[in-house]
């Protein structure tokens, strides 16, 4: 796919729902719940009465929203949104990829089946004509898609010969018409479905319905994520599980190369290869109101106040019998815990900035050497690993497909993997030898706050356990350390009710475009955290440094104007980093410190001060990450930007 101009059916998210009469609604409100996975455009197909029904918008971050208007009417049609019916019933010419301009009805009532779609481009524009549902020639078929099918290009030359007309960029609208070719020679859709994907290479998981059959989805997957569900008379599937939360908690899990097929109250799993599956049950830890906003103006300020709380649930219960250290679904044995001599960490975004906080303490308190690396780099980088290596995957959701498919190539090499993950039953968590969870909550905004420190804490957790496998700490020093762990809650409690002094020092930097993050040690990747938040919430340029590095050309860039932040919280390289943050402020930065309560010497090189408790330095970085992330929460709510769905950006990345 790369570079190839075509627009993909990429990241995304999807939903389908059968035996259920108010599907519309009901799809709406999925996509609402799956709009952290993509949000450029969305639409949704229903099969009534033999017709199917489409609409699709492309509004960036309002077109779950626009499709919703569709239903009560106050809207009908508009700039790139159609509803149309298409099929022998209707009347209408076939060929449904409809756009802007097609006669416009209102979704029917009653339905005997939908799928619905939100999607992130990532590649060509996020138009209507890009959104899913596809629509085969016939007007018969409509598909949704989340993935990439690598060989579109081959197929869409195949089916350019036979007569098909491809109305999008997509490499998504081919499977719909493959479908359409094997429909002919096909018994069912579900037949149709299992041959056409013979024919494809690449990720998926699609859910299609066709008039032809009403009241019958068929999905599968491939790598993407995909779960379903079914009570006594409907059935229904999504990307993930806030979508179907308050429908039936009778969840399971597709797993790769299985195909779904749904009818109310049934569900029939197979392999692709025709083998025969019982579906694996989801365990459900969540609740519909923990996914919803309590009162608070934005996720992500109620995400940052639940922050004491994950990182609490976090720590709780690590203990073990005889007081050792314990993780959630640890399949590897103490005696290959204690052999590991070497650990790799992989991750991305967030999540990579606490896989680098970890590394200092893993190397600290175990003496084994930790290599962390951006998952989209390991995987095609040649690593060197063997069966005496650790590898860890760190993601909230546990489905970004990058440190998925790293951690598959470490397995390859032969390494023990652990997922630390925040979902229960996410793809990482099923595929790896061990896991740990950050128990923080389903977390809706797609900047990361609460579970990075519960990542964070998380990992540090692992790393002790660790040092007492490998008894490279003593016992003293682990009890001493588990202590520390747990004051963490209350000095995260403490940063968040200082809240309003942040937000003024924010208030008087407004204006400035060029920000500095600095750090030293554990400092340096709390530094690039905070840099991210800045730069993913308020879209100003932000860049990280290792202080100590400043002076190797990115101190030439700093001028009156510039703002310089830097964490100057108590460690034995606290002397050096206000040595150059001096630096800095002589040369006319703007400087805005984070230090701990008291030490009043970092006035002399600061403009403004961010309080924080003390806490042991090693986990600092889960204390020191607060004011951070309300700096750059209030710097873009005063810019007037959207803080829970910032431009351009997915909350889970299902794509290369
Ligand atoms: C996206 C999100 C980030 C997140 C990263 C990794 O970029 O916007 O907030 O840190 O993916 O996600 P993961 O689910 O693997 O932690």
């Amino acid at each position: 796919m790369e570079g190839d101009g075509v627009a993909s059916g990429g990241m995304c998210g999807i939903i389908g729902v059968t035996g259920v009469d108010e599907a519309f609604s009901f799809l709406v409100e999925g996509l609402r719940q799956l709009e952290y996975r993509g949000y450029d455009s969305a639409g949704v197909a229903l099969v009534a009465d033999g017709d199917l029904w489409l609409a699709r918008e492309a509004d960036g971050n309002h077109s779950v929203e626009e499709l919703a208007l569709l239903e009560t009417g106050s809207r009908v049609v508009g700039s790139g949104v159609s509803g149309s019916r298409t099929g022998e019933n209707s009347g209408a010419s076939s060929g449904a990829s409809s756009g802007a301009g097609d006669v416009s009805i209102p979704p029917p009532r009653h339905c005997e089946a939908g799928i619905g779609h939100t999607r992130w481009a990532t590649h060509g524009r996020p138009t209507v004509e890009n959104a899913h549902p596809h629509v085969d020639c016939s007007g018969r078929l409509a598909l949704v898609h989340n993935g990439i099918i690598e060989n579109h290009a081959e197929l869409a030359a195949r089916l350019d010969a036979n007569g098909h007309e491809i109305a999008s960029e997509t490499d998504s609208e081919v499977l719909v018409h493959v479908i359409e070719e094997e429909l002919r020679r096909s018994e069912s859709l579900l037949e149709a479905v299992r041959r056409a994907l013979e024919d494809v290479r690449g990720s998926f998981a699609i859910a299609v319905v066709s008039s032809a059959e009403p009241g019958v989805i068929v999905a599968a997957r491939r790598v993407s994520p995909l779960i379903f569900g079914v009570d006594e008379r409907s059935a229904v599937l999504a990307s993930d599980i806030p979508a179907l939360l308050g429908t039936t908690r009778n969840l399971f899990a597709l797993e790769d190369d299985q195909i779904v097929e749904l009818r109310p109250g049934v569900a029939h799993v197979s392999g692709l290869d025709g083998s025969k599956v019982d579906p694996v049950p989801l365990t459900i830890t969540w609740d519909l109101d923990a996914a919803r906003k309590d009162g608070f103006d934005d996720f992500m300020t109620k995400e940052i106040h639940e922050q004491p709380r994950a990182v609490a649930e976090t720590l709780l219960d690590r203990h073990g019998p005889g007081g050792s250290l314990v993780l959630d679904e640890l399949r590897l044995t103490r005696e290959e815990l204690r052999l590991v001599d070497k650990v790799f960490i992989v991750a991305c975004g967030s999540s990579y900035h606490a896989a680098l906080v970890a590394k200092y303490a893993i190397e600290h308190w175990t003496r084994v050497p930790v290599e962390v690396d951006i998952a989209s780099e390991f995987r095609y980088r040649d690593p060197v690993l063997d069966q005496r290596t650790l590898a860890i995957g760190v993601s909230q959701s546990g489905e970004t497909v990058d440190t998925l498919q790293a951690m598959r190539e470490a397995k390859r090499w032969g390494a023990r993997v652990i997922a630390v993950s925040n979902v229960v039953d996410s793809s990482m968590t099923r595929e790896a030898d061990g896991v740990l969870y950050t128990r923080a909550g389903p977390e809706i905004c797609v900047a990361s706050t609460k579970t990075y420190l519960a990542q964070v804490a998380a990992l540090e957790v692992l790393a002790l356990a660790l040092a007492e496998f490998r008894q490279t700490l003593d016992h003293g020093v682990i009890e001493r350390l588990v202590g520390n762990l747990n004051e963490l809650p209350a000095a995260i409690e403490e940063c968040i009710d200082r809240e309003k002094e942040v937000f003024e020092v924010a208030d008087r930097i407004l204006g400035a475009r060029d920000f500095f993050y600095l750090g030293r040690n554990v400092g340096y990747p709390a530094a690039m955290e905070g840099a991210l938040k800045l730069k993913e919430l308020s879209y100003l340029r932000a860049e990280a440094y290792a202080a100590g590095e400043l002076k190797h050309g990115p101190i030439a860039l700093i001028e009156p104007g510039t703002v310089v932040v830097g964490i100057a919280t108590r460690n034995r390289l606290r002397e050096k980093m206000l040595a150059n943050v001096a630096e800095v402020r002589s040369r006319g930065a703007t400087v805005v410190l984070v230090a701990n309560d008291g030490e009043r010497d970092v006035e002399d090189v600061a403009d403004h001060v961010l309080w924080v408790p003390e806490v042991e330095p090693l986990l600092s970085p889960v204390v020191n990450a607060v004011p951070l992330q309300l700096f750059a929460y209030r710097m873009a709510r005063e810019l007037g930007y959207d803080v829970d769905r910032p431009r351009n950006l997915a909350k889970t990345v299902t794509v290369e």
